[in-house]
């Protein structure tokens, strides 16, 4: 009998924007494109068909069609748990997470053909041991067929992330940076073997990517008034909410098509349509009209380090993540603030879960060791880590024999992390002492079991 640490597991970032997946087994880690694009990310977005969820970038697509039937950033709304309508529906955020996270699943096992047996889903740092939606997390996630689930901070998945250069050491601080689609997440973060602690959090709410889109579309609408002008009245004379809603739209991609070229290239020359005059825009001018937003992004960072009483001086280093990440001006901005070492991963919007997947090895082996032994009938006890954790579910039956090294039972220990408590000798469960979801501490009798 086999515990829980040689299984694949699914690692997935739900983000506010886009999501990530991972199939994990051992070291190794495969990532789970979303079907229609091939792309390493799935838009966080669902469409609601008058049947079924279409979601990921299938949802995305018909946005535009069916606007009504369509949602995004519903992990924003899962505080308010709301529910919003699409189509002919009504639908939880939570139900909405469901959905992706359903599609993750399905698009694991179609891929790799292994069902999913446990489930990491990282989450932003403020959601605190005691936030509800931490349990509507593992609630959606469960509902997708993902149990059991466990969950792992943003930043300290982040901060396991493959760095360019020397790896982060046991004992220094790190100050994530996690320029996200639609919020800004900064957490400090002692870096150890196995869990990195979060020190202090903070994050803005309407501070991505998509902030900085609507900033350049703006700037398109002045620099472009001469074109852009007669294509607006035009919508307009068409007395369809819909036509200027799309040209509004279409302004908005093209921005962040702009965006995205001036992290590769200083200059860019484009067209919103084959018949429009040529755009231009420098990655300078862009760093101008960013600015503002990016001094946001460093007081944010201030105000948390002096809240946690960490001088700036004292960090190790920082480590930007999130796609925003991408933009050369990130960089200069925060190397400009806080003149520490940066750390840049390759592709910053999987930073989050390639770090969840380079800690699940170092998760341990899971497993505690009854400090019993069970020769006739004995009650059976477990050193648990902190003292006491809840129990998850019985692995065994009461009359079933079991050899030595069988895990028994599983816990969920107060961080979100489940163990398994196995059998230090040979038995058979006699009677359960505890339900599950009961609450359980170090030493307490949890079942009898003969030897
Ligand atoms: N090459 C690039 N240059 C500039 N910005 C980019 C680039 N690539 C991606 N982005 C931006 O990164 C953002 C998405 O980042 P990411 O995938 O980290 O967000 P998320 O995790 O879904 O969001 P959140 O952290 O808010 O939940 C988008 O706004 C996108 O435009
Ligand atoms: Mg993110």
């Amino acid at each position: 009998m086999s515990g829980m640490s040689d299984q694949p597991v699914l690692v997935v970032d739900f983000g506010t924007s886009s999501s990530a997946a991972m199939v994990v087994t051992g070291e190794t880690g495969e990532l789970v494109p979303d079907p229609v694009t091939g792309a390493p990310t799935w838009p966080s977005a669902v469409h609601w068909d008058g049947q079924s969820m279409i979601v990921g970038a299938l949802a995305e697509r018909r946005k535009r069609s069916e606007p009504t039937a369509y949602a995004a950033e519903f992990k924003r709304g899962m505080a308010a748990d709301v529910p919003m309508t699409l189509g002919d529906r009504r639908f939880r955020p939570i139900e909405q997470v469901a959905a992706v996270l359903t599609a993750l699943r399905a698009e694991a096992e179609r891929r790799y053909g292994a069902p999913v047996h446990r489930t990491v889903v990282t989450v932003p740092a403020s959601y605190g041991p005691d936030d509800p939606r931490r349990a509507q997390m593992i609630a959606a996630a469960e509902a997708a067929g993902l149990g059991p689930v466990e969950l792992l901070p943003e930043p300290v998945a982040a901060a396991f992330a493959p760095v360019a250069g020397p790896p982060p050491v046991p004992g220094e601080l790190v100050l994530v940076y996690d320029l996200g689609g639609g919020t800004f997440d900064t957490a400090l973060v002692r870096i150890d073997e196995r869990w990195h602690e979060v020190l202090g959090h903070a994050a803005i709410d309407d501070c991505g990517g998509r902030d900085i889109d609507a900033l350049l579309a703006g700037r398109i609408h002045a620099d472009g008034q001469q074109w852009l002008a007669p294509l607006l009245a035009s919508a307009a004379a068409s007395q369809s909410a819909p036509a200027t809603l799309r040209l509004g739209m279409a302004v908005t991609d093209f921005a962040n098509r702009i965006k995205h070229q001036l992290s590769d290239t200083p200059a860019v020359e484009d067209f919103l349509l084959p018949d429009t005059p040529a755009y231009r825009l420098t990655r300078a001018d862009l760093a101008q009209l960013v600015a503002p937003l990016l001094d946001r992004t460093i007081a944010c960072c201030r105000q948390m380090l002096a809240a946690v009483g960490v001088p700036p001086a004292s960090i190790g280093s920082v480590l930007l993540v999130g796609g925003g990440a991408r933009m050369p001006a990130v960089a200069q901005a925060v190397h400009d603030a806080f003149q520490r070492p940066l750390r840049q991963v390759e592709e910053p919007e999987l930073a989050t879960v390639h770090g969840a997947a380079r800690w699940l090895p170092r998760s341990g082996p899971r497993t505690i060791r009854a400090s019993t032994e069970t020769t006739a009938m004995v009650p059976l006890s477990f050193g648990i880590p902190g003292g006491s954790a809840r129990l998850h579910r019985w692995l065994v039956v009461p009359g079933q024999p079991y050899p030595a090294g069988t895990p028994l039972a599983r816990v969920r220990l107060p961080g979100g992390a489940l163990w398994d408590l196995v059998a230090a000798t040979p038995g058979t469960l006699d009677r359960l002492l505890v339900p599950p979801s009961a609450e359980v501490t170090s030493h307490q009798w949890l079942a009898l079991a003969t030897g």
